[in-house]
């Protein structure tokens, strides 16, 4: 008789951004190789990301991204199950590189083929260093592209319960950070100047929306920095960029807390997760792992490596489609606008 195979084994590939990554991932939990090639320096003197040049750079890494990847989980394309791939949301030309690359393999190695949401596999990377979690848990996910509360009922089953109106928490970060100075991308500029400066030094808004509690808005928060950036310059003062930052993240880092541990409390669950780029911020750890104490709710976060984007996650999310048995065919299409849950 035939042995049966007991262990799962997922390639992941991610390009939505500016990161081209591969990993392989057993059995949806547990991480062989995780390789991450970042352009960070390339669109740094862009000020961010130029599309054009991630997809060329994806082009030229994807190749040697995945023979890493392979290489350092010990396996070859032969003894791995399933390719799992980013198709949106994302950029698309970034996208349609990953999506490529992994049908050509998935056809030329006879493997399934598999399409993972982005966002989907950011909350997914929460699996990877909590082996105990399982659904249901609120996760909140903020990105450079997106802000949402989302509730996770089972695996590959989300609700989304809030969202941005306007700017992702990230989006507020870099933004910030450009007008201060500090270049992109902003969030981990922030971080570290942050400690330095006083963050109750400036009075930042806290946007709340009325008929809406669990979604959130950061465009104010911006304008205001901006206008106090300005003000300080018509009146000749100096900048205290440290207490600039401190305030301004102490602002994002309350919204987000409030709001998800409100939305826990309300929903009665008692598990919340954080996940995506903005999710590896000292402060917002700290405030999270404080708020969800004092309410008795369990708190979980990815490692900062799995917070930023990643194939490990990509993997992760892909491993429960594939045992669901979800597949994809030869006609999977980047789809940049790729909404949570939508196939
Ligand atoms: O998830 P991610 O790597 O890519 C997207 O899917 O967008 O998130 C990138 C975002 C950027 O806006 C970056 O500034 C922000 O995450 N970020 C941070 C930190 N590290 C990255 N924001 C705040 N604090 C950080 N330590
Ligand atoms: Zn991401």
């Amino acid at each position: 008789m035939e042995e049966q195979k007991k262990d799962v084994l997922i390639l992941a590939i991610e390009t939505s951004c500016d990161e081209t990554a591969a990993a392989v991932v057993k059995n949806g939990r547990e991480v062989l190789s995780n390789t991450i090639y970042t352009q960070i320096k390339l669109h740094t003197m862009f000020g961010g990301v130029v599309p054009e040049i991630a997809s060329r750079k994806h082009i030229e890494k994807i190749n040697i991204v995945i023979e890493t990847a392979l290489k350092e989980a010990d396996v070859t394309l032969e003894d791995i199950d399933a390719i799992a791939v980013t198709y949106g949301p994302g950029l698309v030309g970034a996208l349609l590189v990953g999506v490529a690359e992994a049908k050509a393999l998935a056809y030329a190695a006879k493997k399934p083929l598999v399409g993972v949401h982005h966002i989907e596999g950011h909350i997914s990377a929460n699996y990877i260093e909590h082996k105990e979690l399982e659904p249901p848990f609120l996760c909140m996910v903020a990105s450079g592209g997106h802000s949402h509360l989302v509730l996770v009922k089972g695996y590959g089953e989300y609700e989304i319960i809030g969202r941005t109106r306007d700017d992702a928490a990230g989006e507020a970060f870099d933004k910030v950070a450009r007008a201060i100075g500090l270049g992109y991308p902003g969030g981990p500029k922030i971080d570290k100047l942050a400690k330095e400066g006083n963050k109750k030094a400036i009075a930042f808004p806290r946007a709340k929306i009325t008929d809406a509690p669990d979604d959130f808005s950061f465009s104010g928060l911006k304008s205001a920095v901006l206008n106090y950036l300005n003000q300080c310059q018509m009146k000749g003062e100096e900048v205290n960029r440290a207490d600039v930052a401190a305030s301004f993240q102490q602002s994002v880092t309350d919204v987000l807390t409030e709001h998800t541990v409100g939305a826990a409390k309300r929903l009665g669950i008692n598990k919340v997760a954080i996940a995506g780029g903005v999710a590896s911020n000292s402060s917002l750890r700290a405030q999270m792992e404080e708020a969800c104490r004092k309410n008795g709710i369990e708190f979980y976060h990815p490692s900062p490596i799995f917070c930023t984007d990643n194939a490990a996650m990509i993997g992760v999310a892909g491993y429960y489609e594939y045992i669901k048995g979800i597949r994809d065919g030869w006609d999977l299409n980047a789809k940049p606008n790729l909404k949570i849950g939508e196939r």
